[in-house]
């Protein structure tokens, strides 16, 4: 984690929780801490967002309360700088869950969001040339942001917003806008809110499998880590979680190379962390990250 986005992340934190500690509700906190990583372009979400193979971002994004379990999401909307914004919009103004593509836009476009500038001109590639390009890609980087928290009402949230992976396919869409793979929030288990590779993220429908885990009475790092292994070990994934428990206990976990977290309750100093580890795709998964 560079020094710009422990100082970012350190913002996204106090901004998130003033607004709790406001009294607004868990899903304000989420919007805005997300906000302020999408605004900050030194993330892959919003202004920072990867790009696929023909040179476009598209992104995703995900948002959800666990009172009344509301859910919103976008995926492969463009030109849009706060993606989570338009997945709550999603939420509160639509009886939908998910949009996509254009009409993600026109529907943002609606609501007059903020547009960012689309710099660069998509690359005109044969189909052929951008298969051959994914093919030979060695990187799957990520960094996908996201956010969970509980107010004062006891309501969990979680979110999360990213431009994907590196190496991408035009059209390609992870786990991120997908409610119970990507994000997941409910008041009787818990919140998630997941980065990492997608695809193996969705196959596992890991934030609900978390909150599943949860609801048993497992702690949110016994939880986490339970189904991280189950990732690993069954399909070599490679992803990381938050997670929060509706009576504030929470856990950050993850099976990345690295992962960039932090945490705040309102005392002493935010706390932001940069875990790393290693995982050599034989034998036992080691869980690099575990924090606090
Ligand atoms: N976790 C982000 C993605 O795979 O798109």
């Amino acid at each position: 984690m560079t020094p710009a986005q422990s100082a970012c992340l350190a913002d996204a934190l106090v901004a998130g929780y003033g607004i709790l500690a406001q009294g607004d509700p868990a899903l304000a906190a989420v919007e805005c801490t997300i906000n302020l990583l999408e605004q900050s372009g030194l993330f892959n979400a919003g202004r920072g967002a990867n790009r696929q193979l023909d040179g476009v971002q598209r992104m995703d994004a995900a948002i959800m309360e666990g009172a009344q379990l509301k859910a919103g999401a976008v995926a492969s909307i463009e030109g849009i700088a706060h993606p989570i914004t338009v997945a709550r919009l999603v939420m509160e103004e639509t009886d939908h869950v998910l949009l996509v593509g254009p009409f993600a836009g026109k529907f943002a476009r609606h609501f007059t969001l903020d547009r960012h500038r689309i710099t660069g001109t998509p690359r005109r590639l044969s189909y052929g040339r951008i298969l051959a390009k994914q093919k030979r890609s060695r990187t799957k980087r990520h960094g996908t942001v996201g956010a969970v928290a509980l107010d004062r009402s006891g309501t969990v949230a979680a979110g999360a917003s990213t431009g994907g992976i590196e190496s991408m396919l035009p059209g390609r869409v992870g786990d991120t806008p997908l409610i119970g793979s990507g994000v997941y929030a409910d008041n009787h288990s818990g919140a998630v809110s997941m980065t990492g590779i997608g695809e193996g993220i969705i196959r596992l429908v890991i934030a609900k499998s978390i909150c599943d885990r949860l609801a048993m009475g497992k702690s949110p790092a016994v939880a986490a880590r339970q189904v991280l292994r189950i990732l690993t070990s069954r399909i070599h994934g490679t992803a990381g979680a938050i997670v929060l428990s509706p009576d504030g206990r929470f856990a950050i976990r993850h099976v990345t190379p690295h992962m960039a977290a932090g945490w705040w309750n309102g005392t002493g100093h935010v706390t932001s962390h940069m875990a790393a580890g290693w995982w050599n795709g034989t034998g036992q998964p080691i869980i690099q990250g575990e924090f606090p």
